[in-house]
């Protein structure tokens, strides 16, 4: 393939990937989204294979760490379950941040690589293998440490060092320290201890920063290892000399970097507190409880027959879904309880929060697996107001995102996050196994309203209970 062609290939491929996050912007629009972005893909592999800069000899091992490389994805996406996916997300991000390690080293140790470039040009070439070391480290143990953690092998409290914020600011010095001595290193052996030192602290920056974050404010790091992967993945792309890299990897950088200000906004957090660590479960002084006032009270359970009774006597029905939907799959029976409902003529809609479930849009996936409607999911910020003329809120193995304790208690953990207000409707009917408590580690003093009901058992077993009574009925 010619150079001309390979860059008409790459011009089409950068289109196709802005028509598919425009199109991932909106579940109506996501298939297209997708088949734009899998479209663009084909076109920017086959364009790079086949292009100008492989030669017949390396075609070989591209082609044969394809077939490795793709037989993993295509196991990994067929037995990873939709629970599962955040930590899929998280591991995938892990892996583009170290293959800008990797292309990075290679790049600083092959001479071919930068002998063409005048005295000036390997200097910025030098500062992109650096910066890109630097950001692929950073993203690579980040990473890891967001799959430990969303997988549950590591807890959600934050770990807090004493003096953290020093320790980190002494570590940016340290590594603008042998950045100077790297760029003026006489040889590449003198070079690569620079480097080397710099990728340890910034390995161990990335596992300071992600640790540092607690439960509660994880969306926000997903989003925001998202990002950074995007500018790993662009910072590659400077140093490969690949345009098509640089592009993709800001677009995904710069997506990431609206989604985690879009989290931020949902959650009412500020980006830097969220970096700088130390809010979530057990953060500093706000210890799940530590205002010392436990919800108290009688919990009130309901059988799924009852459930059904209020459910039938209803008008108007709120479903708010969280990650106990998902990890049940209880979304088909909700839709079939959602369409009897509304052939009865019970106005449903979902109430969907930015941050339920695991991963940002988790439930708007689930929901239209099942074929839910879109017109009647909606927003929190569009249903928030209609709880009060609302004869019964459906809870579904959600638990944060209801806490009332975000408005009412000022030292808990999850203070000022905006909740969907449940306990305003007529009665709320909170479906989980038991009384734990959700991923933030926080108690729910919602349990014990006198207007709320607990049905308890695993979400799609109760719904199929509640689905066989209405049917009967
Ligand atoms: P959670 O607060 O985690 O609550 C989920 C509840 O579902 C649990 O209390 C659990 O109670 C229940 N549950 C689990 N399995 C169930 C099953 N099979 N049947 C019925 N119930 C079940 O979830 P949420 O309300 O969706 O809030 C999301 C939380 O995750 C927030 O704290 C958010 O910050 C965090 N987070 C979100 C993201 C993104 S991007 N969305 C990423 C990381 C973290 P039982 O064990 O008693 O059943």
């Amino acid at each position: 393939m010619s150079q001309s062609l390979a860059t008409v290939a790459y011009l089409g491929a950068t289109i196709l990937f802005i028509l598919s996050l425009g199109g991932l912007s909106h579940p109506e629009s996501s298939r297209r989204g997708n088949v734009y972005g899998m479209l663009g893909m084909t076109i920017a592999v086959a364009a790079t294979v086949f292009g100008p800069h492989v030669t017949a000899a390396g075609l070989p091992w591209i082609i044969g760490a394809m077939v490795v490389g793709g037989s993993i994805g295509v196991y990994a996406a067929r037995v990873v379950k939709m629970t599962q996916m955040p930590e899929l997300v998280a591991l995938m991000h892990s892996l583009v941040g170290l293959a800008a390690m990797l292309v990075g080293f290679a790049n600083y140790i092959d001479p071919a690589a930068s002998a063409h470039f005048a005295p000036a040009e390997k200097t910025i070439h030098q500062v992109e293998v650096y910066i890109g070391i630097l950001i692929g480290a950073v993203t690579f143990s980040g990473s890891v440490i967001a799959f430990g953690k969303l997988a549950g092998k590591i807890g959600g409290k934050p770990m807090l060092l004493p003096a953290r914020h020093w320790i980190n600011l002494a570590g940016l010095l340290v590594v603008l320290w042998f950045g100077r001595d790297f760029l003026h290193a006489q040889s590449i052996d003198a070079g690569m201890t620079a480097l080397t030192v710099m990728t340890v602290i910034a390995l161990l920056f990335g596992i300071h920063m992600v640790m540092a974050i607690g439960g509660a404010d994880m969306p926000v790091v997903v989003s925001m290892l998202n990002s950074y992967s995007g500018w790993a993945a662009a910072a590659t792309g400077f140093m490969l000399s690949n345009d098509l890299l640089i592009v993709t990897g800001a677009l995904v950088g710069s997506s990431g970097a609206i989604l985690s200000y879009i989290m931020c906004r949902a959650m009412n957090r500020q980006f830097v507190s969220v970096i700088a660590g130390g809010f979530g479960t057990g953060g500093g002084a706000a210890a799940a409880g530590a205002s010392g006032e436990q919800p108290a009270g009688e919990v009130q359970p309901i059988s799924a027959t009852e459930t059904a009774e209020l459910l039938r006597e209803a008008k108007s029905v709120i479903i708010v879904p969280g990650y106990g939907m998902a990890v049940a799959q209880a979304q088909h029976t909700v839709y079939e309880i959602t369409r009897l409902l509304r052939e009865k003529g019970v106005e449903v809609r979902f109430g969907i929060h930015p941050v339920a479930g695991r991963m940002p849009g988790h439930m708007n996936v689930l929901l239209a697996e099942a074929k839910v409607p879109y017109d009647i999911v909606l927003e929190m910020d569009e249903i928030n107001a209609d709880f009060p003329a609302t004869d019964v809120a459906m809870v579904i193995g959600a638990n944060d995102i209801v806490n009332p304790a975000a408005q009412d208690d000022p030292a808990s953990p999850i203070a000022g996050m905006p909740v969907l207000e449940v306990w305003k409707a007529r009665t709320s009917i909170v479906m989980k196994r038991s009384m734990a408590s959700g991923y933030a580690g926080v108690d729910n003093p919602l349990f014990y309203k006198d207007n709320n009901r607990m049905l308890f058992g695993d979400a799609r077993k109760m719904l199929e209970e509640v689905l066989g009574v209405l049917r009967a009925g």
